[in-house]
């Protein structure tokens, strides 16, 4: 059996009801693991598993800025060996129309409720030791752009609660890091797209030496940090950008 091979681990996917998290269950199936899926929809839960095999395949309904749906959630879950958080939202905003309101409701999703999720997991051991945990963070917590302001900050924070959750979880073998895409063809791109108009996106396009990325282009890298083929990185973020980030 090759490091990259998943069979026989279980890996948690938040976010799997879209996009990149819905990619990544396709892809952690192929290289033979289980998962659990989550997000707050059930019908569209039910419809990310009637597109996988069934015997590796479990979904549970959660909001995870509800402590208390996140935590009954977290109570329900099988001992798992990776956990990838896809779960996130876009907020773009200049800085002139900043609220407290908005910067808390984006912290909430892109960085509390994996830190905290990741924290409960870890202490109830539910996460086995030897696990990996992978954070969907973003380019734009590297380096920044206008109006991405509270974006760039919470991807940019989870990034850096990871390196040290890398260190402290060191002692089980937990590894920990971040897996940042560039502009990805999603439900999140779309929204960004309503917001800047599709000749700025194609302008955007053209700056990306490989083009926009597609979530299957996400989903390898993140199959492969969790898999044992990456057993010694941990505390770090794996840029995944079609090469914008090079220029
Ligand atoms: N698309 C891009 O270009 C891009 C680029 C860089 C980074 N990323 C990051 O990649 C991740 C996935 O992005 P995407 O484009 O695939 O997004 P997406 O298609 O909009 O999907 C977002 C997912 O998050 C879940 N979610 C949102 N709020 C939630 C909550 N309160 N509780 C539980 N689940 C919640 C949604 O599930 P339900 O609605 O079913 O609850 C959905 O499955 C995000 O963290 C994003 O920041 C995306």
């Amino acid at each position: 059996m090759s490091d990259f091979d998943l069979t026989g681990k279980t890996i948690l996917v938040t976010g799997a009801t879209s996009g990149i998290g819905l990619a990544i269950c396709r892809a952690v199936q192929r290289m033979g693991g289980g998962v659990v899926a989550t997000g707050r929809d059930r019908e569209r839960l039910d419809e990310v598993g009637r597109g996988l095999t069934a015997e590796r395949f479990r979904s549970l309904a959660a909001d995870l800025v509800e402590p208390a749906s996140r935590d009954a959630m977290a109570a329900e879950l099988p001992k798992l060996d990776g956990i990838v958080h896809g779960a996130g939202a876009l907020a773009l905003s200049p800085s002139g129309f900043l609220s407290a309101s908005k910067l808390r409701a984006l912290e909430a999703i892109n960085y509390e409720a994996p830190v905290l999720l990741t924290s409960t997991l870890v202490k109830s051991g539910t996460l086995k030791p030897g696990g990996s945990v992978v954070f969907i963070t973003s380019i734009a917590g590297l380096f920044g752009a206008k109006g991405h302001i509270l974006y760039s900050g919470s991807k940019g924070a989870l990034a850096a609660a990871g390196r040290s959750l890398a260190i402290e979880l060191a002692s089980k073998r937990i590894r920990v890091n971040s897996l940042a895409p560039g502009m990805v063809r999603s439900g999140m791109a779309g929204e960004a797209a309503g917001k800047l108009g599709d000749e700025a996106m194609a302008a955007h396009e053209r700056e990306y030496p490989l083009g926009f990325g597609s979530a299957e282009d996400v989903a390898g890298p993140a199959v492969f940090l969790v898999s044992d083929a990456a057993k010694w990185i941990t505390g770090t973020t794996l840029v995944c950008d079609g090469g914008f980030t090079a220029r």
